[in-house]
């Protein structure tokens, strides 16, 4: 049996300690009969730069890119705030998608009944949904040039950034949500500013041909940003498919989130044609760094995305992610989802919460 080979990244903040608790289930995982693991770790964001100068050391990427698949917990944090942009943790986020040419981002957000009150909306808004925002991740606004601060001769400061799209960039991912759409209910919404921007009045007609060509049987429609942004609170339940620029998904995502009661809950997956990485939406979150209360549930949840779309373990995904509603069923709660009556736990607690709930549904 040939292993399959994971590259973790734990980066910076709490992801040192949501990761440990996403190492608990890969062993688990590695344990089952069938399944060979290998398991690395490598450096990425602010602890990168702070052992090597930089945020996404040449190695972390070789590595990614031998990887079967990659698992990022977190970066960022207020140490690294005043670098020069160039530097930053998140450009090595940025520069790792980029360099494994990530550009389809899956950020599923679906409720999990027992957090349903959790959600800062009426219930009768946000029970049953299941949102799926596909969004493109290796261009855009992102990366688009020319982009940076100038002084003007006459002493103002300009900043600027460019919002690029070519064709092949928006038909892949359309392509990728296309197929989503027909493994789900049948319907894709593409979200644009078609009418005040030129790159994706380009994005809706490209979106449009390729679906009349090859997706007839997906009901296809499209939305403005602003939009769209209110219909997600007004009424969810309308959307199942979203597929939506890089800068659109990324607020789009935040937002859709909330509705499910906490951004610690959601998982994400990031694909090329040749790699994958996973990792939570979340952020490093350094307010409550170190402090062991984190909510690792976003990971272990990217671990049973993982498994499903790159190591081809979907038994080992679907028993995570039953044991993730197990322990929600049982009353477990971090303090970002913690709620009257339950029990409040920490980011190890919960982790192991749920690798006993894996060995009961085993
Ligand atoms: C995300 C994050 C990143 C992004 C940041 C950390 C660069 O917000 O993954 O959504 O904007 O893409
Ligand atoms: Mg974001």
């Amino acid at each position: 049996m040939t292993s399959q080979k994971i590259l973790v990244l734990p980066g910076d903040g709490i992801g040192r300690e949501i990761v440990a608790e996403a190492m608990k289930v890969l062993e688990w995982v590695g344990s089952r009969p069938g399944v060979s693991l290998l398991i690395e770790e490598g450096l990425i964001g602010g602890s990168a730069y702070d052992a090597t100068g930089g945020p996404l050391p040449e190695e972390t990427v070789i590595r990614a890119k031998k990887a079967d698949a990659v698992l990022l917990g977190a970066v960022g944090g207020p140490k690294w705030d005043r670098l020069d942009f160039s530097l930053r943790p998140e450009r090595g986020l940025l520069g790792i998608r980029k360099a494994l040419d990530l550009y389809c981002n899956l950020r599923p957000a679906q409720v999990f009944l027992p957090l349903i009150d959790a959600s800062p909306l009426k219930r009768e808004v946000v029970e049953g949904i299941d949102i799926m925002v596909v969004r493109e991740l290796s261009s855009g606004i992102y990366f688009g040039e020319p982009r940076g601060v100038e002084t003007l001769p006459d002493g103002r400061r300009r900043g600027f950034n460019t919002l690029v799209y070519t064709t092949d960039e928006i038909e892949r991912v359309a392509r990728r949500a296309f197929e989503m759409a027909r493994r789900r209910t049948g319907k894709l919404c593409s979200v644009d500013k078609a009418n005040v921007l030129e790159s994706t009045a380009l994005w809706r007609e490209v979106v449009s041909e390729l679906g009349a060509r090859d997706y007839a049987d997906v009901a296809l429609s499209h939305m403005y940003v602003d939009n769209a942004a209110m219909q997600l609170l007004r009424n969810p339940r309308q959307f199942d498919c979203i597929v939506t620029t890089n800068m659109f998904g990324d607020i789009l995502s935040d937002e859709a989130s909330m509705l499910t009661g906490s951004i610690g809950m959601l998982a994400s997956a990031s694909l090329g044609d040749d790699n994958a990485l996973y990792e939570p939406i979340h952020g490093s979150a350094p307010d409550i760094a170190g402090k062991g209360i984190a909510n690792p549930l976003a990971t272990l949840l990217s671990v049973a995305m993982m498994l499903r779309h790159s190591l081809n373990c979907p038994v080992e995904a679907d028993l995570i992610e039953r044991a993730v509603n197990r322990v929600l069923g049982q009353g477990y709660r971090t303090a970002d989802i913690m709620q009257p009556g339950a029990q409040q736990v920490g980011t190890v607690a919960m982790g192991d919460a749920v690798m006993r709930a894996l060995h009961g549904l085993e």
